[in-house]
């Protein structure tokens, strides 16, 4: 496995600073933007005119999250727009493989994102059509929530497939990401670590990230 990547949650910092607070995670591998839409889940955030302007703001590739219906509308314009990464949730549409070439049409990499309750058998086939697999360890909506442990089987399921070679993909986890728990994610073979909270919770944001980067690869 590839170096341990840390992708802070820029839900948790200040959004009226959000070239600061993303400075102040120079060095990180992706910046994960948390997209919602006050309908796939009970809360709103930011849309496409503030990735826009990150996108000129920050030389950190960004890892748009989007927890929004109707995905075949809104994602390919994070990927127009310049987006390294843009993720869909599986529950959110019927057809995820052609939201999943559309992106990549666009340009970006394509990310599948499950529900903490959400099985991972039924989307096996369809992985190899993705480049990422964010695994939610919170039910998506909100930061700063406690990790679910349970998640860490699916994370498993796909480590085997990955290193096996059946699936090239990427595997992401995100939600209660922090000192406390990222040895076991990493242990399950989770690629990617989303923190928001652990990262931008500390008095120094760049020492988190590169303690958590630490911590992860041990
Ligand atoms: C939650 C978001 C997460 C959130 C994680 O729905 O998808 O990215 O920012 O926050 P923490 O790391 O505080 O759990
Ligand atoms: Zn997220």
């Amino acid at each position: 496995m590839a170096s341990p990547m840390i992708a802070p949650s820029i839900l948790s910092a200040d959004f009226a600073r959000l070239a600061d607070e993303a400075a102040a995670v120079a060095g990180s591998d992706w910046l994960h933007v948390d997209v919602m839409d006050a309908h796939f889940v009970p809360n709103l955030t930011l849309g496409l005119p503030v990735v826009e302007s990150l996108l000129k703001a920050t030389d950190i590739p960004l890892d748009c999250h989007l927890m929004i219906d109707n995905p075949e509308r809104w994602a390919p314009p994070y990927a127009e727009a310049g987006a390294y990464n843009v993720t869909f949730h599986a529950e959110a549409t019927d057809d995820p493989r052609s939201v999943a070439r559309d992106i990549r049409a666009a340009g970006s990499k394509a990310g599948l994102s499950i529900k903490p309750g959400t099985d991972i058998e039924p989307y096996l086939e369809i992985l190899k059509d993705f480049d990422t697999l964010l695994i939610m360890s919170v039910e998506p909506g909100f930061g700063g929530q406690s990790f679910m442990p349970q998640v860490l089987e699916k994370a498993r399921t796909i480590r085997k497939l990955v290193d096996s070679g059946e699936l090239k993909l990427l595997v992401e986890i995100d939600g209660g990401i922090n000192a406390d728990t990222i040895e076991q994610a990493a242990e399950a073979g989770i690629d990617c670590f989303v923190a928001g909270s652990a990262v931008y919770g500390a008095s120094d944001p760049g020492e988190a990230v590169r303690k958590l980067r630490a911590q992860a690869a041990s």
